[in-house]
């Protein structure tokens, strides 16, 4: 068989367009109606895709509609309401301790029966901090140090079960094996966690590790503990450069390249002419909002404020602060001063360019020329997946399913049914084995 294709859902609003939720094609369902999610996964389900994915910002953002469920308990009951599909959410490695979150991956695992992601972030937005009791947000560089430790506690405690501690006897008496579960006795600099967890070992052994931070140090973390990786790239080449690049990192640890998957953000709006979704596209970003935009820039940034600047003059790089002294969502502002650089956007431009999914790659075609877009990422080096970023839900998943998927499927680059059960399956991913 050739190789396949990998398709999450990353459901955010009424999709990815900033001006999404007013659009006339999207949802009418409260963002906070279960509801509106399960709809939303049980189609991606009758797509066949491998996986759906709920982000988390954990500070409240004005402007615009945000999605307003806490992720992991979104997940509890998605798991019930889907069958087969992965479930993916964030949890922040600053502001949880490694003993609850653990728990709570654990117990998802075992509830949907092995189909739990879990996207391992350190929180880029600076309001998180004051929500936990600090002044100001913690360095980029400390943040990825307390989440190396975070990391080493998390897999200790998945492995301190063995799993084959249960064995349930009633004749015997013996529920389970005592010297197959062991404390992890962790002693750091952030944490002191005895263990052992308290919640047999999940199906998948430990949930699927995904990480979505692109910057140098983000990208050796990845290298180091990522199963899958989502990115952001307004340019085909920067997707390809970032896709061979963190391969031979992921090589250089020893590890196989295949047991690490890239999956870049797509958000194509889609029409039965090209005329047709570039109109679509044109909609919704007479929808959008200045102010929100340069807010949205301006927190990317760490707050610095773009509001003196001309909208109508080209940008150019020294607008911006220098990537390597942003403490917050450091790659995200490589890709953005990228684009200004090559392209000489005026600010107008940029925002208009943002607003439709945030750095990530919009595209705006035929269903033909979407499947050959996907087609031409994965096979030229650039993705081994792609994560759907629809512009506006569910509309834009709707024609995707219908029109695209099938495109694919004649391809041969994506199933035409599922083949196993767990996400780990459907991603291709070994399961981590522990039998002491
Ligand atoms: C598709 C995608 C989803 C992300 N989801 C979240 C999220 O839910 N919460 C969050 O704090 N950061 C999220 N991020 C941001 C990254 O985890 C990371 O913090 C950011 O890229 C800055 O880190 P870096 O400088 O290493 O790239 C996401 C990034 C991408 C590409």
């Amino acid at each position: 068989m050739k190789r396949q294709l990998h398709l999450n859902l990353f459901i955010n609003s009424r999709g990815h367009h900033e001006a999404s939720w007013r659009h006339p094609d999207a949802s009418h369902l409260p963002l906070a109606d279960i509801r509106y999610l399960q709809e939303l996964s049980q189609r991606a389900e009758e797509g066949l895709f491998d996986s759906i994915f709920l982000a988390d910002q954990l500070s409240f953002r004005g402007g615009g509609a945000q999605l307003s469920l806490e992720p992991l308990t979104a997940l509890g009951a998605l798991a019930v309401s889907t069958k087969i599909i992965g479930l993916i959410a964030t949890a922040s490695t600053t502001y949880t301790e490694p003993f609850n979150l653990v728990r709570q991956f654990t117990s998802l695992d075992h509830i949907s029966n092995g189909r739990i992601g879990w996207n391992i972030v350190t929180s880029w937005s600076a309001p998180a901090a004051r929500n936990y009791g600090y002044e100001t947000q913690i360095s980029h560089t400390d943040r990825y140090a307390r989440a190396d430790e975070f990391m080493k506690v998390a897999k200790g405690l998945w492995d301190s079960w063995s799993d084959n501690a249960i064995v349930d006897d009633r004749e015997s008496g013996q529920y389970l094996f005592d010297d197959r579960i062991r404390p992890i006795e962790h002693k750091g600099e952030h944490y002191n966690v005895a263990g052992p967890l308290n919640i047999p070992r999940g199906p998948q052994g430990w949930p699927v590790l995904v990480q979505a931070g692109s910057s140098d140090t983000g990208r050796r973390f990845a290298a180091q503990h990522a199963e899958a990786v989502f990115t952001a790239h307004m340019q085909k080449a920067t997707a390809k450069a970032f896709y061979s690049d963190l391969k031979s990192l992921v090589k250089a640890r020893g590890r196989n390249e295949n047991q690490c998957l890239i999956l870049p953000g797509l958000s194509p709006a889609i029409g039965s002419t090209e005329a047709e979704a570039k109109r679509f596209s044109e909609d919704l970003n007479d929808l959008t909002d200045t102010n929100e935009g340069l807010a949205r820039l301006s927190a990317r940034f760490g707050g610095t404020d773009f509001s003196h600047l001309s909208l109508d003059a080209p940008l150019s790089p020294e607008d911006f602060p220098d990537p390597s002294t942003v403490e917050s969502a450091r790659s995200r502002t490589e890709v953005i001063i990228g684009v200004v650089r090559t392209e000489r956007l005026t600010l107008r431009q940029l925002l208009s360019k943002m607003a439709g999914a945030r750095g990530h790659y919009v595209a705006a075609g035929t269903p033909e020329q979407i499947a050959d877009l996907i087609e031409d990422w994965f096979t030229d080096g650039v993705a081994d997946g792609i994560n759907l970023m629809p512009p506006v839900l569910p509309k834009m998943l709707d024609v995707f399913i219908d029109e695209v998927v099938p495109l694919l499927q004649k391809k041969g680059i994506f199933r035409t049914d599922y083949h196993g059960d767990t996400l780990r399956e459907h991603y291709g991913l070994e399961r981590p084995v522990n039998i002491f």
